[in-house]
């Protein structure tokens, strides 16, 4: 599925494949953003951060991607968390070719702590035929132009924190995990605005298919805590009075960003 660094040179093109923060905090210079998903992965919030949602002292988590046939010899089922859809859904950004080595030097700052560099091939989403909720008409005019005339794959780059990288945790218990997310924070913000934003950003992509259960029941995790803690610091941490939309009662009592764009424009 993936191939080494010096696997793919023949392409022109530079696309690179965000399946976390990439996807509402985009990288400079990109002139295309498309959304869809890659095959053979499962996402997992199964890597410690200590440079951006935590620090060396007090790690945070973040995502990366592990391969399904490993994954599938992991203890994951047994934690509760047994939905693994076949698509991990994401953004892939083709990113200017005057601007190719500048990128590639950027992202080789946001994004060691133990993420290597792997290549594997992307699936354009259909571009939507009809306008879904929370998506305006102008957002998904875009949308559906930054889809057309692509091929039905596209080789994208893509950070992933393999299980031998010394930031790997392995499966972990996601009520452990929840809590674990709901009390870090580093440089980049609160882990619980990384994790809160990550599932709205992929609800927006291509609903309804576009969720990610393992991502949704950590945030009803984190959402539960915050309701036993008599909270409120962690949804002021994720959005800006003009940006709320109440959603309703349960999994939506953080408030929710409404759309990508105004996350993006936030975030930068
Ligand atoms: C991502 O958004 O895809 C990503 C960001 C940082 C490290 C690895 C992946």
């Amino acid at each position: 599925m993936t191939h080494d660094v010096n696997g793919d040179s023949a392409a022109d093109e530079f696309w690179l494949f965000g399946y976390g923060s990439l996807i509402w905090k985009p990288p400079p210079h990109f002139d295309r953003r498309v959304p869809g998903y890659v095959t053979g992965y499962v996402r997992r919030f199964w890597q410690a951060s200590e440079d951006h949602r935590g620090t060396p002292e007090a790690p945070g988590r973040v995502v990366t991607l592990i391969e399904r046939d490993f994954w599938a010899t992991l203890a994951d089922d047994v934690q509760h968390h047994d939905s693994a859809p076949d698509r991990v859904w994401g953004v892939a950004y083709r990113i200017r070719a005057d601007k190719v080595a500048e990128v590639k030097d950027y992202l080789d700052i946001r994004e060691i702590n133990g993420y290597t560099i792997h290549y594997t091939d992307f699936q354009p989403a259909p571009p939507a035929a009809t306008t879904h909720d929370g998506q305006g008409r102008q957002q998904q005019q875009q949308q559906q132009q930054q889809q057309q005339n692509l091929p039905p794959t596209v080789k994208t780059l893509v950070y992933i924190g393999t299980p031998t990288n010394p930031q790997f945790t392995g499966a972990q218990d996601p009520q452990a995990l929840a809590e674990h997310i709901y009390h870090s924070s580093g440089p980049s913000g609160t882990n619980r605005e990384y994790l809160l934003n990550l599932e709205t950003a992929l609800d927006a992509l291509a609903p309804p298919d576009s969720g990610d259960a393992h991502i949704t029941d950590l945030c009803d995790r984190v959402r539960r805590i915050d309701r036993g803690s008599g909270g409120g610091g962690a949804s002021a941490a994720v959005v800006s009075p003009v940006q709320e939309e109440n959603h309703g009662v349960g999994k939506n009592h953080f408030r929710r960003r409404s759309s990508v764009v105004e996350q993006e424009e936030t975030e930068k």
